[in-house]
């Protein structure tokens, strides 16, 4: 499919309505993306015709879902190049995947070896982290990051050992659209011995990613930001990690064998999935996956960067503002503050003007801690944003400057 904006557009209901009686302008996409109607339809179309519980029935509904959720299964795989579709474990989302790598490292780590984390990671690269350090008395070490919000890849190297045994850190910052060198960030962990877990919750959306390639250990990301559902999304982990692991819950789906003496686990990906999963939301993800293939990633990357391009120029024009995550590799998330304004006034007031953006720390407080600041205002774009769109945005916010200064 050739990149037909109009078209994509017509694909999303939500794009067509108003807010505050002025056409939406929607560009809180690092939060969450919205859904084209191949995906809605996906969701529809399973409850409204094959809702079943999967992998436990012998009659038709049941294996049609069956079906329906392991072909989703396996799209994902072939999207992410993982080698196996066992690789590939349904989890909530990006925040539920880590938790589940934390729980598995707690009976790993011992006292005093290291994980590292980067300085611009999301609270949920973080926390699950200390609460693993606590438990276990690893010590948490961070790659710092400079002025422009890029890593410092020479502290980074300093900081390995071979004490340390994780290496955590996201594709692309939430808060500041850095796209970190996670390639270079992997060999160098590999050299000492340790895992790395890479949270790609906002790149999956704008890139494209080679988990072979990259020979990532464990990658989390959630459907929703790749115009899927809420409440679902993936964790890779090499097989070998699967079988090392121990599982996070316990329940249905995950034994091979339970008896009151002793239960055994089943393999991958089951062994971490207990319970009835999202079923739908897992179809609907596969649908997603088609969508965005459809379009094509390269096509999805020119686009958003002459958006990303555009809007730094422009906001730029704007005396006293200035943007955070200034390095050369970026994706479409243009974070900023006006001198002397609160970014909670400038998007409250944008808003009334039918424009969405995210204001406040964005769950990344060590960014906002760095740069002495409460939060930003944050524009984060997709494929299906507009130059016009871009243009609204910025005569908001400079109308928001002449009512709050
Ligand atoms: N992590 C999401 C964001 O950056 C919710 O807005």
């Amino acid at each position: 499919m050739s990149f037909n904006l109009q078209k994509i557009r017509s694909d999303f209901p939500i794009l067509s309505r108003e807010v505050n009686g002025y056409p939406l302008v929607y560009l809180d996409n690092a939060a969450t993306s919205q859904k084209p109607k191949q995906v809605i339809d996906a969701i529809v179309d399973y409850y409204s015709n094959y809702n079943a519980n999967i992998h436990r029935g012998v009659h038709t509904l049941s294996q049609e879902a069956t079906d329906a959720y392991e072909a989703a299964r396996h799209k994902i795989q072939a999207h992410f190049n993982a080698k196996e579709a066992c690789e590939i474990i349904f989890t909530a989302g990006t925040t539920h995947g880590i938790n589940l790598v934390a729980n598995g490292f707690s009976e790993i780590l011992k006292k005093g070896d290291e994980i590292i984390v980067s300085a611009m990671e999301h609270h949920s690269n973080i926390v699950p982290w200390q609460m693993l350090c606590e438990k276990t008395g690893a010590v948490l070490k961070v790659i710092p990051m400079n002025e422009e919000g890029v890593l410092v890849f020479s502290e980074y190297k300093k900081l390995l050992s071979n004490k340390t045994k994780l290496v955590f850190v996201n594709h692309i910052s939430n808060a500041l659209g850095t796209i970190n060198p996670i390639k270079k960030i992997i060999e160098k962990a590999h050299q000492v011995g340790a895992a790395v877990l890479v949270d790609g919750a906002q790149s999956c959306s704008h890139i494209k990613p080679d988990l072979q390639k990259l020979d990532v250990d464990f990658y989390v990301t959630s459907a929703h930001k790749m115009c899927g559902p809420t409440g679902v999304g993936i964790l890779y982990m090499k097989e070998a990690w699967g079988n090392k692991l121990a599982p996070y819950q316990g329940g249905g789906e995950m034994i091979a064998e339970v008896t009151f003496e002793k239960t055994t686990y089943a393999g991958l990906p089951h062994k971490f999935e207990a319970g009835t999963p999202n079923i739908c939301g897992g179809i609907a993800f596969g649908a997603a996956i088609d969508y965005l293939n459809e379009i094509g990633f390269e096509a999805i990357e020119a686009h958003e960067n002459e958006l990303l391009k555009y809007a730094t120029e422009q906001l730029l024009e704007i005396e006293g503002l200035k943007i955070y995550g200034t390095g050369p590799d970026k994706t479409s998330v243009v974070s900023f503050n006006i001198e002397g304004i609160h970014p909670y006034d400038i998007g409250t007031i944008v808003d009334k003007l039918g424009i969405a953006v995210r204001t406040g720390h964005h769950c990344a407080q060590p960014i906002m801690d760095f740069y002495k600041i409460p939060g930003t205002v944050r524009a984060s774009f997709a494929f299906y944003n507009t130059l016009e769109e871009v243009d609204a945005l910025v005569n908001a916010v400079k109308k928001a400057k002449m009512m709050l200064s």
